[in-house]
């Protein structure tokens, strides 16, 4: 299985980003900030547009199973292909936050893939990468819910909510617990 403390190669320029940004809490802070008022050329991924989720015809769709953190199956829902887990979750009413709405600028979007299925996704983008590094209770299968598109290989999926969440924005570092 390919880990992602392993995998994980940063270039020059984003490991400047990090060092310079990752300096300080109010630098981190403002970087958050940055990300909210809207400046979208900041980051170099591609940013999720949610709430345009359409449900597919039951029984036809990619299966995505939610679990809390204790590993109880919260629900059993339906996706079509290219949506992602964080639109997912909100369309049925899971509480999994995205607090910056997919710009990569936070982590409470924080959900543990199956190893099975971690292992079908391309890997992680720097940008991603930086914010998981922030997450709350980080594991080697840890993914931003915003950053996976669902495709047909990932019928089936388990994304499992950590036991809490880190909001940036809104209180610093301190934990949100599910
Ligand atoms: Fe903020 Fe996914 S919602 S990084």
């Amino acid at each position: 299985m390919r880990h992602r403390f392993t995998s994980h190669r940063r270039d020059i320029s984003s490991v400047f980003r990090t060092s310079f940004f990752g300096a300080t809490r109010e630098a981190w802070d403002c970087r958050s900030l940055w990300a909210l008022s809207g400046n979208r050329s900041f980051h170099s991924t591609t940013i999720s547009a949610h709430g345009d989720i359409i449900r597919p015809e039951p029984g036809t769709g990619i299966k995505v199973n939610f679990k809390d953190s204790k590993g109880n199956l919260i629900r059993t829902v339906e996706a079509n292909e290219g949506d992602d887990i964080l639109g997912i979750a909100h369309e049925y009413d899971i509480d999994l936050e995205g607090a910056c709405e997919g710009s990569i600028a936070c982590s409470t979007c924080h959900v543990i893939l199956s190893p099975e299925y971690y292992d079908l996704l391309p890997e992680p983008e720097d940008d991603e990468n930086d914010m998981l590094d922030m997450a709350f209770g980080l594991t080697d299968t840890s993914r931003l819910g915003c950053q996976v598109k669902l495709t047909k290989e990932l019928d089936g999926i388990t994304a499992t909510l950590p036991s809490a969440t880190r909001n940036m924005f809104v209180d610093g570092k301190k934990p949100t617990h599910h």
